[in-house]
């Protein structure tokens, strides 16, 4: 059974906070431990270039934000963790969207919208400082979300329509070169994870200046929990949970019992002095463990580095290239020697029609691991020997989700096959597998 994709962008400005903790990252954890799912997270660093143009600070931001995923448990060998801008084809898909993509959508998208209408408020031109990168914003989010043919991109509220525009985008794509090239991504809301309040008491926002910092070091985090807004009763009077910003902070890093031990001290004039003390025991409780491992990794991006390329590397092996070969292949960027001639265009066709085509794979007697592509009693294609069956799947791999690339010394095809026919039968097997794919 295929996996559900989950996909989600993280964009890298600012540094993190409590919101985001609770909001964003805590979550997104969980769920990827949940079986069946495949997880893909990546630091939107090109997004974060159409806020953001102070080099130091996306830099900083990028390894902050990178450090604290690490930090709170994401695993690198089992999820796709990546940088954005590690990935080529993002900005080539970009393109092959754009192609597609309606100007008039792009106009309704609410970021755009919001500049246009402030510029007219302001009495300027419409598009008084607004970028094309603001603009483009929602075709390359497609482009994040449909290269990985993602099923699942949970997000907040405002993101909603930027799912809508991938879908849009993909399925434009899809009727105008005819064939199933893209999952239909669907947006996941979770109405259940808190929205935290911040010091103030609105909604921890950077926008808002109210942000406790995720790491920020005891000392700091104590002051800042110290200051958090309250209302003036005296210690002994009893204090409201109801809309307090305090109790709410509490409940997010408390177990049940511990929150409702919360409320029955509130009731009974806990002095906020003392309820600041035990917010702060509370979510340092939850925070120091990942503090430790946060700082230790910011005293070695490089590993972050490495971390990052790695993750970037092999999704590029896996998914990306192979994925815009075939997109390259399918808009008409082609290899240019590959011209079909009538005749073999008709057979290869035909072929195609008759049997679904298989790998098989196996170990002769020399050892080595063998795979061959074979259609009905027809061998379409043979492997050299590799010294490992992984290394064969993984050339099958390659192969399935590619197309072929006969320059590959690795296999030969099979006497008198055409590598038109071998592309065409592997187009036939790939459109299948996604029809396969697509049952619940
Ligand atoms: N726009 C998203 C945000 O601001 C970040 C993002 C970029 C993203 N690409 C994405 C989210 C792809 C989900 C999928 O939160």
């Amino acid at each position: 059974m295929s996996k559900t994709r989950v996909l989600t962008g993280i964009t890298t400005s600012g540094t993190p906070h409590l919101g985001n903790y609770v909001g964003a990252i805590r979550p997104a954890i969980a769920a990827s431990r949940v079986a069946q799912t495949e997880s893909f997270y990546f630091l939107a660093d090109y997004h974060s270039l159409i806020k953001a143009q102070d080099p130091a600070r996306t830099q900083r931001s990028t390894l902050e934000i990178a450090a604290a995923w690490l930090a709170c448990g994401l695993e690198p060998d089992k999820v796709w963790f990546y940088r954005q801008s590690d990935i080529p084809e993002i900005p080539e898909l970009t393109w092959l969207l754009t192609c597609v993509a309606g100007k008039g959508i792009l106009n309704r998208a609410h970021a755009y919208k919001a500049a246009v209408d402030k510029n007219r408020a302001e009495g300027e031109d419409d598009d008084a400082g607004i970028s094309a990168g603001l603009f483009m914003y929602p075709v390359l989010m497609a482009a994040d979300i449909l290269l990985f043919n993602a099923h699942r991109v949970p997000v907040g509220r405002d993101q909603v329509q930027h799912i809508e525009m991938a879908r849009n985008f993909g399925q434009r794509f899809n009727h105008i070169y005819g064939h199933e090239h893209f999952v239909l991504p669907e947006a996941v809301v979770d109405d259940n994870v808190a929205t935290l309040p911040g010091l103030d008491g609105r909604k921890m926002s950077k926008s808002y200046d109210n942000t406790i910092p995720l790491f920020a070091p005891r000392a700091e985090l104590k002051k800042l929990i110290a200051g958090i807004l309250t209302d003036s009763r005296a210690p002994g009077e009893p204090k409201d949970t109801e809309g307090s910003a305090l109790f709410q902070l509490y409940q997010a890093f408390a177990t049940h019992e511990q929150t409702a031990a919360f409320a029955l001290a509130f009731s009974e004039g806990i002095a906020w002095g003392d309820a600041k003390q035990r917010l702060f025991e509370c979510i340092d409780a939850e925070v120091s463990p990942l503090r430790e491992k946060y700082e230790a990794l910011m005293a070695r991006p490089g590993e972050i580095e490495a971390i990052l390329r790695d993750g970037a590397a092999r999704l590029r092996a896996a998914c990306a290239a192979p994925a815009l070969l075939r997109l390259r292949e399918a808009v008409g960027l082609r290899d240019l020697s590959q011209v079909a001639v009538a005749g073999d265009a008709g057979k290869a066709k035909k072929g195609s029609d008759a049997a679904l085509p298989m790998f098989k794979q196996y170990r002769d007697a020399d050892g080595k691991f063998y795979f061959k592509l074979v259609q009905g009693e027809r061998v379409l294609l043979q492997s050299a020997g590799f010294d490992s069956p992984r290394d064969a799947g993984v050339r099958i791999a390659a192969i399935k989700h590619g197309t072929l690339d006969a320059d590959q010394p690795d296999f030969v095809l099979g006497e008198g096959v055409h590598s038109d026919e071998v592309n065409a039968a592997l187009e036939a097997f790939v459109a299948a597998q996604l029809e396969g794919s697509k049952q619940p």
